[in-house]
């Protein structure tokens, strides 16, 4: 835990600071009307444990290029539909970010930003290596001081929020970052891809299984409703761009299809062959990002199942 860092920390409930308790061992708001629990480094906010999340999601970004030229940070663009790129192209180094579901994190993020993660589940947090702080909450309430960070960034975090608690949830972004600060959002969305829609059509009920609650996404939106939903929070888009919107799909949509009777399931089973193993997998990740940001421009954005959106907050 970074001593700097901490004076970030505020109770947004009783508004009121948070400072560190030797006696205690743990932070108290200034009042001591509350104690926040410190266990392995992780500051804990939650009154009672996630059982949907805790421990579900162990995932952590190990690459962390140690060269900062064209061909060390080139899989930057590559890996994740390139959200590690677009971070490091919107914030200087040594922003104050705040990654939300930040599962076990972002080793490269760490390295150079002044990062905190924010996750439910204590076990995901415990796997972070380089962040300056790790914050056990639910983010629909940030224990972070008014206007104080730079940037608010998430992949694969934005799909798991029920519609009316995003609202909530950008209520709280809006008072933590610093005017003018960005969001940088990589999430799945409700899509009319039409490879996905054989599916929806052939069986709703195993489309709902497989890709909503399965995966605990309750806030599946579609592209232009989730713009909208950031503009009516006075976010102004610079960037949302859509991914995946052909027959073409990573591994994990073939893997949910390969299951499945008939031509579907054939379809699912030679993609998820041409996408597995180590030497496919790269392939087919480093194929798919140039497809989308090439022919696959071709098909409109509704059609996408992943959105990278970055957006500032106006002055
Ligand atoms: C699919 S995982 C994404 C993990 C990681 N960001 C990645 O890209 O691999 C979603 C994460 O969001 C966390 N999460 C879900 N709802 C949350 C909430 N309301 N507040 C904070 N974290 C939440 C989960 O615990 C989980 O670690």
């Amino acid at each position: 835990m970074d001593q700097n860092l901490d004076k970030y920390l505020y109770w947004p409930v009783t508004n009121e600071e948070i400072v560190f308790s030797k006696e205690n061992n743990s932070y108290v708001t200034i009042s001591g009307s509350r104690l926040f629990p410190i266990c392995n480094n992780v500051i804990s906010f939650l009154e009672k444990t996630d059982n949907f999340y805790e421990g579900s999601y162990l995932n952590r970004v190990k690459f962390n290029p140690k060269n900062n030229n064209v061909l060390g940070t080139f899989p930057l663009w590559v890996i994740n539909g390139g959200y590690m790129h677009t971070v490091k192209r919107e914030f200087k180094p040594g922003s104050v970010l705040l990654e939300l579901g930040c599962a076990s994190g972002v080793d490269y993020f760490g390295a150079r930003y002044n990062m905190i993660g924010l996750d439910v589940s204590l076990k995901s947090l415990q796997g972070l290596c380089n962040y300056k702080l790790s914050i056990q909450a639910d983010a629909t309430v940030i224990p972070l001081a008014n206007q104080s960070i730079d940037g608010i960034i998430s992949s694969y975090f934005w799909e798991h929020i029920p519609p009316l608690t995003k609202d909530k949830m950008l209520t709280e972004f809006k008072r933590v970052l610093k005017p003018g600060g960005k969001l940088v959002f990589l999430y799945d969305v409700e899509t009319d891809n039409n490879y996905i829609s054989l599916l929806k059509k052939k069986d709703n009920a195993l489309y709902n299984k497989l890709f909503l609650e399965g995966d605990g996404h309750f806030g599946y939106e579609t592209p232009a409703v989730n713009k909208k939903r950031f503009m009516a929070y006075d976010f102004i888009l610079k960037k949302h761009f859509g991914m995946e919107r052909s027959a073409l799909q990573s591994n994990s949509v073939y893997e949910k299809y390969r299951h499945l009777n008939g031509i579907l399931g054939l379809t699912g089973r030679v993609g998820f062959f041409l996408t597995s193993g180590k030497l496919f997998n790269y392939a087919s990740i480093l194929f798919i990002r140039l497809f989308d940001e090439t022919l696959g421009r071709l098909w409109p954005i509704s059609k996408s199942r992943i959105i990278i959106t970055v957006a500032n907050l106006k002055k």
